[in-house]
């Protein structure tokens, strides 16, 4: 199914997740009518397959000339400063994640624009939440600028939402793995580092301890997820700050033992660094009853799924 009369900016689309969102919403909506942009060179795999623009999200006229010449009426934000990269410069991690997003709100709403959607984090969550199903609404005291940032940004959506009626719809992602697309600075970068380590050298040292547990998620379910929260009808989305959303959750260990079943020979160590510290103020797993009840989220992959297919796309790439 082709959905026209959207035209859509991607902004970071060169990220992580961006080459993988950018790909679904011209599959769904037409190549022509999403417009990839981000600061970097276009990434070779989404080169050939639509318009591509360099810009930089901070510059908010040539963002607002942007928008008004291709005629966007949706705004998929992803550029940001993640929190590994945050805690090195907390200065910039706030100004590039705060500032970005007000950018957007605003012309979204001078500009009346149809949708925007931007992603929180479970970073939004500190040591003072509970640790185990963390639910949609609890003690948030997040302590890495990159959590904070997050958390302030769902106030400013729900905000824009409540006061002027802009359509802003936003999950807290888990830590995300995929095979397409580097990580881009997080805490969660070694659940996919693993992967191309264990296939290229059999042997990983892990910057977590081995029974760190997070919440995780493959990123076709989260491209999935992304894609039916901003389908969804109006009324189906009640909250507009941020929908918890959850995959998985596995430690350092865990994932190491589900590689081994393919790869035996691979060797697992560890040596803790500054991450750890920041992993240990995020919860472990992640109750999500409002996304499923509000717009009927589920997720497919678990780890057993998600290391197969992994270890299965990595290989040709390797080969
Ligand atoms: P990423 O770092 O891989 O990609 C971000 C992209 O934004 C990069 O390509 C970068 O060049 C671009 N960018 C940075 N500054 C820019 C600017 N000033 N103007 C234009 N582009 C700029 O990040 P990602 O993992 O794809 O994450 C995307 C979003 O999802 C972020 O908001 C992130 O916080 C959120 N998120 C990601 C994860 C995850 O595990 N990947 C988890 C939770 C939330
Ligand atoms: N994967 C992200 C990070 O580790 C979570 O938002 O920063």
């Amino acid at each position: 199914m082709t959905v026209t009369k959207e035209k859509i900016l991607v902004i970071g689309a060169c990220g992580q997740i961006g080459v993988e969102l950018t790909s679904a919403l011209r599959q769904l909506y037409g190549n022509d009518n999403v417009l990839a942009s981000d600061l970097r060179e276009e990434h070779p795999l989404l080169k050939g397959t639509g318009p591509y623009v360099t810009c930089d999200v901070m510059n908010k006229e040539m963002l607002h000339v942007l928008i008004l010449r291709h005629n966007i009426t949706q705004v998929y934000l992803l550029a940001a400063i993640l929190s590994a990269t945050g805690e090195k410069n907390p200065g910039l991690a706030w100004h590039i994640n705060m500032q970005s997003l007000l950018n957007v709100l605003e012309i979204a709403k001078e500009e009346k624009l149809h949708k925007i959607y931007w992603p929180s984090s479970i970073a939004v969550f500190g040591a003072t939440s509970p640790r185990e199903n963390t639910p949609q609404h609890t003690v948030i005291e997040p302590t890495t600028i990159y959590g904070i940032s997050k958390y302030a940004g769902e106030r400013w959506c729900e905000y824009y939402n409540k006061n002027y009626g802009v359509d802003v719809r936003s999950l807290r992602y888990p830590g995300l793995i995929s095979y397409k697309s580097a990580p881009g600075g997080g805490t969660t970068d070694y659940a996919v580092e693993i992967y191309h380590e264990a296939l290229r050298d059999q042997d990983y040292e892990c910057f977590l301890s081995e029974d760190t547990y997070l919440p995780m998620m493959y990123m076709s379910d989260a491209i999935r997820a992304t894609i039916e929260l901003m389908e969804a009808p109006i009324e189906k989305i009640k909250i507009r700050s941020s929908y918890n959303l959850s995959g998985m959750s596995f430690s350092p260990k865990e994932i190491g033992a589900c590689i081994q079943k393919h790869i035996p020979e691979f060797k697992l160590t560890y040596k803790p660094d500054f991450r750890q510290q920041i992993a240990n103020g995020w919860p472990q797993s992640i109750d999500d009853s409002n996304a499923q009840e509000d717009w009927g989220w589920k997720p497919k992959y678990d780890l057993d799924s998600m290391t197969e297919d992994m270890l299965l796309n990595l290989k040709s790439q390797y080969s």
